[in-house]
């Protein structure tokens, strides 16, 4: 079985149920969650999730409001700049593509805000497309079960599409699945400093594990 195929037999199992989720969740709904998540613990973004989607079910619905409100439905998520950056792509997305959200990755990476990261998140999740989607999570993952290494470095690289690309299956909802697999298990499995690896699908063929090396514990990790 491919690194893939435990993953996707793994999540099934294990995955957090969250809102964003489930299979009618709107490409809009998707694409405010990933701006939620990019710096914010998913325990606070839930709640804030749902008020904004309950006060702006569309891309339209926001663009009509003033940025001054989405920073105060922004709330205390932190880094309140992605509610104006959320606004300036709800107003995009209305004046580019008559108020739906595009599925094409160059038109997504054309929004303003929507980095690599997030465009390649909404194509994928929302839409179902093959794309690597590399978060810090991802990328840990890969780090360890394919090049043994304790850690990836703190940003992603060329390198780290094409490393988690080669990972991904050929037809596309079978990728998308793998991706959000991927981030899953280095979300509550295969976490920073102490890894559950007696609960990962890739225990017996992670060259990490393998390696039996232990996680590094330097001085600036916080204590868990
Ligand atoms: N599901 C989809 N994207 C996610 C993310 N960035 N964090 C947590 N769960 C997610």
């Amino acid at each position: 079985m491919t690194l893939a195929d435990s993953a996707i037999r793994w999540y099934e199992e294990n995955a957090r149920d969250l809102p964003w989720r489930q299979p009618d969740t709107s490409a809009w709904a998707v694409l405010v969650s990933e701006v939620m998540l990019q710096q914010t613990p998913v325990v606070r973004v839930e709640p804030a999730w749902r008020a904004w989607m309950n006060r702006w079910p569309t891309p339209a619905d926001l663009a009509v409001d003033p940025p001054s409100e989405a920073i105060r439905m922004w709330g205390r998520l932190g880094y309140p700049r992605r509610a104006m950056r959320l606004h300036a792509c709800a107003v995009a997305i209305v004046e580019r593509h008559g108020g739906r959200v595009p599925d094409d990755l160059d038109q997504l990476l054309a929004l303003p805000g929507v980095g690599t990261y997030t465009g390649r998140a909404v194509a994928t999740f929302a839409y179902g497309q093959r794309h690597p989607v590399v978060d810090t999570n991802v990328r840990r993952v890969v780090c360890r079960a394919v090049e043994g290494k304790p850690d990836a470095g703190p940003n992603t690289t060329t390198a780290d599409l094409v490393a988690m690309e080669a990972l991904l299956p050929e037809e596309p909802a079978v990728a998308a699945k793998a991706s959000i697999a991927f981030m899953e298990l280095g979300a509550i499995v295969c976490v920073a400093r102490a890894p559950r690896c007696v609960d990962c699908p890739f225990e017996q063929v992670c060259a990490f594990r393998q390696s039996g090396e232990a996680i590094p514990a330097g001085p600036s990790r916080k204590p868990q």
